[in-house]
């Protein structure tokens, strides 16, 4: 796969970047800019290349047409502020407005073209109005360059197919995560532990199957939790359930006993009368949820538990919450595991922590970057990594021979 520098001279040439902007926002105000700060090196290594940068990303889940609260005109105001350069916002992702607006830019200059999901090109499952995206997107530029991690599992125009159209190359931060997820995948160092959060574990799925022929420990925590406690026997109140997960969520837990992969589940839980950090809550025993309460945390018991089977693993990987850590009285348990991550570095094990949430948690729980040894600005796509499923935005640079 080709790197920047295999490019060749960037001087004076209009060079597209594919980053991952899709920072959380409240109102107009972004609350987390980590994955613009990771964007950062490989746009910087570009404009000091002397090329003419235009950085595309997207923001939301937009339909295919303009959302104002999906603009990315605040991210191109904080993106300048980090980069200590103007940046030009373009109001659009193509066209007139956009080859104007690149047309005026000198060499070292930066732009953000709009949020390329403002235009339904972008996403289409049809290859046409797809490629007809790319095209566009391709006229745009002299070169490519793929540095959007959090993206590289979607087969979207600015990710898999305008890499076919212009000579292309993957950018650093894409490299460095790559790198990182295979001392995950291949030959891990032992123990290697895996914590798994989060709400559905139907988004896990695929993830848990391909971990219980990998990972030593699975640790599990929470909203997904509920449904393998159920699996159990265990009643769960109001907790979260996937009540048709129940049997592919045995089978797991079936293969991991046979196979002599341990799943650690909490033994004691945080359970409230209702969603609300106002409400009245207890720790209860993981086995004896009060059939009116619902879990919102792991309990203290767990959170000691989890460090422990934490402390001598060579490999950790996190993604995930264990609850409802935005509500003060739900955090216990997810500050404990990055604790004991952070303990885990310091004793010199590789930890990595999955996902544009997960990474914000810890941000948001006090926690720095620097105390973990990776954190990965994808969620779905380092966990489709873990997966073994091959991501289009990485298979397209693969094959490809320019
Ligand atoms: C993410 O937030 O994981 C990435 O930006 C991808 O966003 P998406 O799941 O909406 O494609």
């Amino acid at each position: 796969m080709k790197t920047i520098s295999d490019l060749g001279d960037l001087h004076g040439k209009r060079v597209l970047v594919r980053s991952d902007l899709n920072v959380p926002l409240d109102g107009e105000t972004i609350t987390d800019d980590g994955r613009i700060r990771a964007s950062l090196p490989t746009i910087k290594a570009l404009t000091e290349a002397g090329a003419r940068v235009i950085v595309a990303a997207h923001l939301g889940r937009p339909k295919g047409e303009p959302e104002a609260k999906y603009s990315l005109a605040p991210v191109a105001r904080r993106l300048g502020e980090l980069l200590g350069q103007d940046v030009t916002f373009v109001p659009e992702t193509v066209g007139s407005v956009a080859e104007e607006a690149v047309a005026s830019l000198s060499d070292g200059d930066v732009a953000l073209l709009e949020n390329l999901r403002f235009n339904a090109g972008e996403t289409s499952k049809d290859e046409a109005e797809r490629g007809a995206f790319a095209d566009q997107l391709a006229a745009l530029a002299d070169a490519y360059v793929s540095d959007g991690f959090g993206v590289v599992h979607r087969k979207q125009a600015s990710v898999y197919d305008i890499a076919t159209r212009l000579p292309a190359a993957l950018g650093g931060l894409v490299q460095t995560e790559v790198e990182v997820l295979q001392r995950l995948t291949v030959d891990p160092e032992r123990p290697y532990a895996v914590v798994l959060g989060g709400a559905k574990v139907s988004d896990k799925l695929g993830v848990i199957d391909n971990l219980l022929g990998t990972a030593d420990r699975l640790l599990i925590g929470g909203g997904m939790v509920f449904t393998f406690l159920k699996a159990q026997g265990h009643e769960v109140g109001k907790s979260l359930l996937e009540a048709d997960q129940l049997d592919t969520v045995r089978e797991y837990l079936d293969r991991a006993e046979r196979d002599g992969v341990e799943i650690v589940l909490p033994v004691d839980i945080v359970a409230a009368d209702a969603f609300s950090a106002d409400a009245n809550h207890e720790v209860v025993a993981a086995d004896a949820i009060p059939a009116e309460q619902m879990g919102l945390d792991i309990g203290p018991k767990s959170a000691d538990l989890f460090a422990s089977k934490l402390v001598d693993c060579k490999t950790v990987f996190w993604n995930g919450p264990m609850g409802a850590f935005e509500m003060a009285p739900y955090a216990a348990g997810t500050k404990a595991v990055a604790q004991a991550l952070v303990d885990a570095t310091e004793s010199g094990a590789l930890t990595v922590v999955g996902g544009g949430d997960s990474a914000a948690a810890v941000r948001q729980l006090g926690f720095s970057d620097d105390q973990f040894g990776h954190i990965s600005t994808g969620g779905g796509a380092s966990l489709e990594y873990l997966e073994g499923k091959e991501l289009p935005g990485l298979a397209v640079h693969e094959t490809k021979e320019n």
